[in-house]
């Protein structure tokens, strides 16, 4: 084991675990934000950390390599610059709403190592949209594409989620390299209803009216069938935009006690299995894989079913924050 893993491992990963999740979530974006303050960070983390550059370009975007860190660890785009000097080719922040707010009641996240499996019900819990552009004003640009999750407020009725979405776009749409439109997060009321065509054809429209041609992409549910699947990609076809495959599962449905969304290892199937039927609808939209990565054969895997890039959350956690690089370096 390489001396960094080893470290994690052994000292850090006992003394966050040894925490309440959220807690040792919210440590690391503190020794993170703490980091970020830092002029000489570039310096400091390229000590530690190196850049992996296997150049592509989807979307109309150039990526620094294909394996991005995906939405819910910035949630507020305070961090990302520091991020995205830990290895990875793009890096998304949120979820965003047009207005702060809570969250759910805690407890909301938990851990299931002997699975390598997280459950959130976080719902959302994030700044909201003007303070968010303000971090983007004071974070401002990185080296490697900067994507932004849009989401509903939790307390806007569902047949006014295009206006609530459009309110935060118009906010937001000058910061980021590409957004991706969540409607998929488990934990947030009725959300999952805005896959069907009329709410995404409103959604594209207020989004296109907001951000012209900037990338977006679709976050989408894991369990979908191929009729909805059809659906979803007829109307991403019309607005141009792709993919992520996929947000959480509810965890009831993989036989979990605990409510919230399913993340880790228990969710590389059905990505995968997700991502393939995806593929043999449409050869062309820009597919982004999430779910379950944890190594360089999971990753090769998933460009074999047709990936375009990939994202990871949940592997961070119980491998650390050389997880990236581990990955990229296995890629040949
Ligand atoms: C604690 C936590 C919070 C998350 N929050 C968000 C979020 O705000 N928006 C979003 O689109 N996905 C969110 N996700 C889902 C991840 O972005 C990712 O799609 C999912 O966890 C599957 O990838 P993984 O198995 O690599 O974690 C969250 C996941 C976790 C574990």
């Amino acid at each position: 084991m390489k001396k960094e893993n080893f470290i994690y491992k052994r000292i850090l990963r006992p003394a966050f675990f040894s925490l309440d999740p959220e807690k040792a979530h919210d440590t690391a974006i503190i020794f993170l934000r703490a980091l970020n303050a830092v002029p000489f960070k570039k310096k400091l983390i390229s000590f530690f950390f190196k850049e992996t550059k296997k150049e592509l370009e989807i979307a109309g975007i150039k990526f620094k390599n294909p394996l991005g860190l995906a939405a819910g660890f910035d949630k507020n785009a305070e961090v990302y610059p520091v991020l995205a000097l830990m290895g990875f080719g793009f890096i998304e922040t949120g979820t965003i709403t047009f207005k702060a707010q809570p969250g759910s009641p805690k407890p909301r996240l938990f851990r299931y190592p002997e699975n390598m499996a997280l459950v959130n019900k976080m719902g959302f819990n994030n700044c909201g949209a003007e303070k968010a552009a303000q971090n983007f004003r004071k974070n401002g640009k990185i080296s490697v594409p900067l994507g932004i999750s849009v989401g509903k407020n939790s307390d806007c009725p569902i047949e006014k989620a295009p206006e609530n979405y459009a309110a935060a776009f118009e906010i937001l749409a000058s910061y980021g390299d590409f957004f991706s439109i969540n409607v998929s997060c488990p934990n947030i009321q009725n959300l999952s209803l805005l896959h069907a065509q009329h709410y995404l054809e409103k959604i594209f429209s207020a989004y296109r009216k907001a951000a012209g041609e900037k990338p977006v992409f679709l976050k989408i549910a894991p369990d979908l069938n191929d009729e909805e699947l059809k659906n979803v990609i007829s109307v991403c076809a019309k607005y141009k935009a792709g993919l992520i495959a996929s947000n959480t599962l509810p965890a009831e449905k993989a036989g979990y006690p605990q409510k919230g969304g399913l993340s880790g290892r228990p969710l590389s199937m059905l990505a995968l299995n997700c991502l393939s039927r995806i593929r043999a609808i449409s050869k062309d939209i820009p597919l982004i894989s999430s779910g379950g990565i944890f190594s360089a054969s999971d990753l090769k895997l998933r460009f074999e079913a047709g990936a375009d890039l990939a994202q990871i959350y949940t592997a961070m956690i119980y491998e650390g924050p050389f997880t990236a690089q581990n990955i990229l370096s296995g890629l040949k």
